[in-house]
């Protein structure tokens, strides 16, 4: 997959998609992340990209041209055709299963703003989707862009060691969260590794696994709960489950 950042600080994102799983999905040849600065297509003698808002308030917004210009040499610089995603509080909230649809597509331009936004005709004529990562507002769009490339660079074939880990996580599959998780020791003086674990029963792990994310998820996100894929015996266990059936931590 190739990922093309149009961005202010684009090596900023470029290094968070340095280590990890995602940097050696790019040393693997899974991905690869090119940057495009707008202030690199701004004219005059102060490369100028931002102006003040018509209608006054504060704030500055970036200009037309320079974004235009930036996404114009993005697109140019590979064959495949590819949609613009504009990271912005506005956006449609990031799900797994929105990773999952960008991740299966050969490129993605990412647009990220900066200051109080962009000028909305450019939004109109040139971004495809807006995607916000939750609600709450980021100084610019860098931090979404990194989240974004994370998500999606992981879920690459043969990014991750084990190819099954991803089919394990929250989200995924079922849409329940993950079931929690222990290694060595065994015994430690915070508590011991729960029995079935060491048991070398794989059905018998797998059924505890899926329980304890089904209780995980009750209370934690009821609101996922309602749309999971459950069997009519699951539901029915669940209900005869006391509330507090995951202890008694609030997490
Ligand atoms: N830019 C600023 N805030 C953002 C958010 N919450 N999600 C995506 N992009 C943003």
């Amino acid at each position: 997959m190739r990922i093309d950042l149009i961005s202010l600080f684009p090596e900023f994102v470029a290094q968070c998609a340095g280590f990890g799983v995602v940097g050696r999905a790019r040393e693997r040849g899974l991905l690869s992340v090119h940057g495009w600065n707008p202030r690199d297509y701004a004219g005059g003698n102060y490369r100028r990209v931002d102006d003040r808002p018509f209608g006054g308030g504060p704030g500055m917004v970036m200009m037309i041209d320079p974004l235009r210009d930036a996404i114009r040499a993005a697109r140019a610089a590979d064959p495949a055709p590819a949609r613009v995603t504009y990271l912005s509080p506005q956006g449609r909230p990031l799900t797994q299963a929105i990773v999952r649809e960008l991740a299966a597509r050969p490129r993605l331009i990412l647009l990220c703003g900066r200051y109080e936004g962009v000028d909305e005709r450019l939004v109109e004529a040139e971004v495809d989707e807006e995607l916000s990562i939750g609600d709450y507002v980021l100084s610019g769009g860098e931090l979404a862009a990194a989240v974004v490339v994370d998500a999606v660079a992981r879920l690459q074939d043969g990014a991750l060691n084990d190819a099954g880990s991803a089919a394990q996580d929250s989200f995924e599959a079922d849409g329940l969260l993950d079931c929690p998780h222990y290694t060595r020791p065994v015994e430690h003086e915070l508590g011991t590794v729960p029995e079935v674990l060491l048991s070398g029963n794989h059905a018998e792990i797998a059924r505890w696994r899926r329980r304890q994310s089904l209780l995980r998820t009750r209370r934690r996100r009821p609101d996922l709960l309602a749309a999971a894929d459950l069997s009519p015996e699951e539901r029915a266990w669940l209900a005869a489950q006391p509330e507090d059936g995951e202890g008694t931590r609030d997490r």
